[in-house]
């Protein structure tokens, strides 16, 4: 087996992927994700927004991959991409060596806001309703699979509650729990705990990374905080804004949130930055 090499390390933009990424064992590394060449763009009745430009990456099976870049620089579109609302101008998307042609089961969004939840719905219901529909599960086996998730984020003892009733953390916890529910073959996040105070977030972070072991999830995940990038993902792609470009792609697989206040986590953090805005003044 290779080396596993535990610095960061940027690769010119668009450079070719290796096969398998390198701190993951190849035999158990499959490609599952695939951004070719992707550009985006949105049509306003003035003008055409280029939100991202010629962007690549591969997402592996049990990745953590992490899209991290300044306000403005096309992650949430990118994200949008890959769950099939927006379809690419140039280049294209593939899930399983299929094009990306619109939503499905198999790419479940999570998304900041803590009004994700219908409110009108319970807790339970909530997480059941998309299992009942699609997934076409019957009301029993919905019930059970529903309340077993719920156990996972914590929230079954509120199953029968109202979203109104909860915080912005058992909110998200809950839309997680639904996400995780439908066994989607990568779950996508957009800026998921951006929203909650910084003690929640670190608790949301690690949960987050339990969950990821104990139900062996890909993850594709969004965020504009370099620290969060780090301790969540394995891989990160920087993007450069307007329109968002591949600045580089790290390996961050060995940070945990034990790692902040580390000298090589600074030196990282310190680097990232440096990658996103220092270097781009110069340029
Ligand atoms: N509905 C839209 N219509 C027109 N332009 C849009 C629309 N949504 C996003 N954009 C533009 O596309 C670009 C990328 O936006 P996007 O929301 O993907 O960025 P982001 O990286 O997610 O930013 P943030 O960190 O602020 O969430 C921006 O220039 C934005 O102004
Ligand atoms: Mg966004």
């Amino acid at each position: 087996m290779a080396a596993i090499p535990t610095a960061l390390y940027p690769v010119p933009a668009q450079a070719k992927e290796p096969e398998t990424p390198p701190e993951r064992v190849p035999a158990a590394s499959e490609k599952l994700l695939a951004a070719k060449n992707v550009t985006l763009e949105y049509r306003t009745r003035e003008r055409i927004v280029r939100a991202t430009h010629d962007v690549s990456f591969d997402v592996y099976d049990g990745d953590r991959f992490v899209l991290l870049g300044p306000s403005g620089c096309g992650k949430s579109t990118l994200l949008k991409a890959v769950a099939g609302f927006i379809e690419p101008v140039a280049g294209s998307i593939e899930l399983d060596g299929e094009v990306v042609r619109g939503p499905g089961a198999d790419r479940i969004v999570v998304f900041q806001e803590f009004d994700q939840l219908p409110p009108w719905k319970t807790v339970l219901q909530n997480v059941a309703f998309p299992l009942r529909v699609a997934r076409k599960m019957g009301r029993a086996e919905a019930r059970e699979r529903a309340l077993h998730y719920l156990d996972k984020v914590g929230l079954a003892r509120f199953a029968d509650a109202y979203p109104h009733t909860l915080s912005g953390g058992m909110k998200q916890r809950v839309a997680i729990a639904r996400a995780l529910a439908m066994q989607p073959r990568v779950l996508l996040m957009d800026e998921p705990f951006a929203a909650l105070d910084a003690l929640t977030r670190r608790r949301m972070q690690e949960e987050l990374l339990r969950l990821w072991d104990e139900a062996k999830l890909t993850l594709l995940f969004v965020t504009h905080s370099i620290e969060e990038a780090l301790i969540v993902g394995n891989r990160i792609l920087l993007l450069t804004p307007h329109p968002g470009r591949v600045r580089a792609e790290l390996n961050s697989h060995q940070y945990t949130q034990d790692s902040t206040g580390r000298y090589e986590f600074q030196q990282s953090v310190a680097r990232i930055h440096r990658l996103l805005f220092e270097e781009e003044i110069a340029r």
